[in-house]
C-alpha cells in the first residue's frame, strides 16, 4: 500500500468527540456486499453507522444479500427507490444530508460510482464532513456513461480516495486531485474470498456460459439489446442468464420476447453466493457488469465484456477478458467467447491487480491516519 501527499483538509469535527462514527453509506446490490466486508473492518475500531439509501429495494437486489451474508441491518434504510438518474440523486442528497446533518458522524465513506455514491458524496462535502471514496479513480472514455460522470465528481470531493489498483491510483496523481490517494486493492475481492469458501464445489458439470447485462447503455437501446439476445443464440452451450429488473423490463418493453434464442434461459437475479459460484462454475462469462469481470479474473473463468471500454483494464492486459460492443456482438461474440476459453485452457493468469484480498483492512488503517489528521489539526 503507497501513501500519497500527508496533508489532510481539516474539517474540525474532532474537538470533544470522544467515540469516533463513520457513517458507511451505499444503496445498490454489489455496494451492499461490499459494504458488508468494509463494515467489519471498521467496526473494530470505530462505531459504523451503516446507511443503506434504498436505491436498489427489491428482495432479490437488496434483502436477500443482508440474508445470505448475514449483515446486521442498516441504522438507516432511506428508501430512495427508482427515478430519474436526476431525481433519484437529489433524493439521496437530500435524505442523507438531513441524517448526516443530525448525526454528525466524523467521516463519511462512500463506495464506487452510483448515484448513491454522488449523493451521499455531495451531502457530505456540503456538511464539511471528512469524504472517503472507496473505488477511487477508476475511468472510462465513454462521455454518455452515468457512472462515469458519478465517480469524476466524487473523486473531487473526497479527502481520501482509496484506489484499487495501481492503475487507478496513477490516475489521480495524474489529475491531481486535491485529497489523500491511497492505494488499497479491491474490497470486491475480499468479499470473493470471504464466501467463497463456504460454498462447495458444483455437483452438476454440464457446461454452460453465464450472462448478464444491466448498463443504461444495453437496456436503453433496442439495436443493442437485440444484438447481444441473437449473439447470445450463436454460443453453442446453454446460456443461463439471470436478469435485473431493468432488463427484464427492456426486453418485455422493447417487444424482444419472442426474440430469445432457445438455448438462452433468463431467470430472475442470483443472490450473491449463487453469483460467485455460477463464475466459478461457468465455461465463460459474457458481462457488462464491472463485479462480475473482475470475479472472472479472480476465478480464472474466461470473460468477454459487452462494452467498449472497461475500467478494469489489468482484466484486458491480463488476457482474461476481451471486449466486444453491444452491436458488434452477433458477429464477434461466438469467436470472442471461443478465444478467451481457449486462452484461459492454454495459460492462467495471475489475478494479482487488485490487491492481497484485505483492500477493507488497508483503507481503515488509512481512514485511521485521515482521522489522526483531523485530531491533529483541531488541537492546533
Ligand atoms: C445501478 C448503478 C450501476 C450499478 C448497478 C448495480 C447508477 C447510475 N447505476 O444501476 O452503476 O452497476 O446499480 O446493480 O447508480 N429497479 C427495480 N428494482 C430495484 C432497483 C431497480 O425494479 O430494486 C429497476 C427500476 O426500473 C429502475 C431500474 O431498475 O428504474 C434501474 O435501477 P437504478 O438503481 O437506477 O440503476 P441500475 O441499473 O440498478
Amino acid at each position: 500500500m503507497g501513501r500519497h501527499r500527508q496533508s489532510y483538509p481539516t474539517h474540525g469535527v474532532l474537538v470533544g468527540n470522544t467515540v469516533q462514527t463513520i457513517a458507511l453509506c451505499y444503496g445498490t446490490r454489489p455496494q451492499v456486499v461490499k459494504a458488508s466486508v468494509l463494515s467489519h473492518a471498521l467496526r473494530r475500531r470505530w462505531r459504523v453507522l451503516a446507511v443503506d439509501t434504498g436505491q436498489h429495494y427489491d428482495y432479490e437486489l437488496n434483502r436477500l444479500l443482508y440474508e445470505q451474508l448475514e449483515i446486521p441491518p442498516p441504522d438507516h434504510f432511506l428508501e430512495v427507490g427508482s427515478d430519474t438518474p436526476a431525481r433519484q440523486t437529489a433524493k439521496v442528497l437530500d435524505r442523507a444530508g438531513d441524517l448526516l446533518a443530525r448525526m454528525r458522524p466524523d467521516t463519511v465513506v462512500v463506495i464506487g460510482d452510483t448515484n448513491s455514491t454522488l449523493g451521499c458524496a455531495v451531502a457530505a462535502s456540503k456538511l464539511g464532513l471528512p469524504l472517503v471514496h472507496v473505488e477511487a479513480g477508476l475511468r472510462a472514455p465513454e462521455p454518455g456513461l452515468p457512472e462515469e460522470h458519478n465517480r469524476r465528481v466524487v473523486d473531487v470531493l473526497a479527502d481520501l480516495l482509496c484506489a484499487p489498483s495501481k492503475a487507478a491510483r496513477d490516475t489521480l496523481l495524474n489529475e491531481r486531485v486535491p485529497g489523500v490517494t491511497v492505494m488499497t486493492g479491491d474490497v470486491a475481492r475480499d468479499a470473493l474470498t470471504e464466501h467463497l469458501r463456504r460454498i462447495p464445489p458444483a455437483t452438476d458439470r454440464q457446461p454452460f456460459v453465464l450472462a448478464t447485462a444491466h448498463r443504461a447503455a444495453l437496456t436503453s437501446d433496442r439495436a443493442a439489446l437485440a444484438a447481444v439476445l441473437a449473439a447470445l443464440g450463436t454460443l453453442e452451450l446453454p446460456v443461463v442468464f439471470p436478469m435485473h429488473p431493468r432488463t427484464r423490463a427492456a426486453i418485455d418493453g422493447f417487444g424482444l420476447c419472442d426474440r430469445v434464442p432457445s438455448n438462452v434461459r433468463l431467470g430472475p437475479p442470483l443472490g450473491y453466493t449463487e453469483t460467485i459460484a455460477a463464475v466459478r462454475d461457468a465455461s465463460a462469462v459474457v458481462t457488462d457488469s464491472g463485479g462480475v469481470q473482475r470475479e472472472a479474473y479472480w476465478l480464472g473463468t474466461a470473460c468477454v465484456t459487452l462494452r467498449g471500454h472497461t475500467e478494469w483494464t489489468e482484466t484486458v492486459e491480463a488476457g482474461a477478458n476481451a471486449l466486444v460492443r453491444p452491436l458488434e456482438a452477433p458477429e464477434g461474440l461466438r469467436a470472442a467467447v471461443f478465444a478467451q476459453m481457449q486462452r484461459r485452457a492454454a495459460a492462467a493468469w495471475v489475478p494479482d491487480a487488485y490487491g492481497d484480498g484485505r483492500a477493507s483492512i488497508h483503507i481503515a488503517d488509512a481512514v485511521g491516519h485521515l482521522l489522526e489528521g483531523h485530531a491533529a489539526a483541531a488541537v492546533t
